[in-house]
């Protein structure tokens, strides 16, 4: 079994969190820890549930070397009792998926439950990962830019906290 569990999550399921699993998973695989490190991710809501990644999301990886392969799901309860950590695109997920622990009294001490972008150290703090989805394509690009340096900022952390 995975030493560290991480999950993603934004609103749909479709756009942002599947591209920072989609990028944590290559990262991840690069690295030769697939067996340490277990990757998944989730929405807040769901609206989109069992769908695919966003058609503009996918292509955007696909051209990047990076192929999505999610199927959108909401994010559970439980899901606090399973990863190490959770972590929200934006400022709405995370009061969202504070929410949910609270009601559910679920997770104490629990994962670490914060914002992707914190550990993209060139970012300023409570960063987020902005929604594309109604927007143009450039969103998209601009959006696995900011995946990929917190997703390295992610990994070095857990290399030094988690897997030694
Ligand atoms: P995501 O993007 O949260 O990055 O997957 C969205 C997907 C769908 C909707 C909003 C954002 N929507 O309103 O359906």
């Amino acid at each position: 079994m995975a030493s560290v569990a991480v999950c993603f999550v934004c609103l749909g399921n479709i756009c942002r969190s599947p591209t920072a699993e989609g990028v944590f998973r290559r990262l991840v695989r690069e690295a030769g820890l697939e067996d340490e490190i277990s990757i998944d991710s989730a929405g807040t809501a769901a609206y989109h549930a069992g769908e695919t990644a966003d058609r503009r999301a996918a292509a955007c990886a696909e051209r990047r070397g990076c192929h999505l392969d999610s199927v959108a799901r909401r994010f559970q309860p439980g899901d606090f009792d399973r990863f190490d950590y959770v972590l929200a695109m934006d400022a709405e997920n995370l009061s969202d998926l504070s929410a949910l622990r609270k009601v559910h009294g679920r997770g104490t001490p629990g994962p670490h439950l914060g914002l992707l972008r914190d550990f993209d150290r060139t970012a300023p703090k409570g960063s987020s990962v902005p929604d594309p989805y109604y927007g143009g394509g450039g969103g998209f690009e601009e959006v696995f830019d900011m995946c990929e340096r917190a997703c390295a900022g992610l990994l070095e952390h857990i290399k030094q906290h988690n897997l030694r």
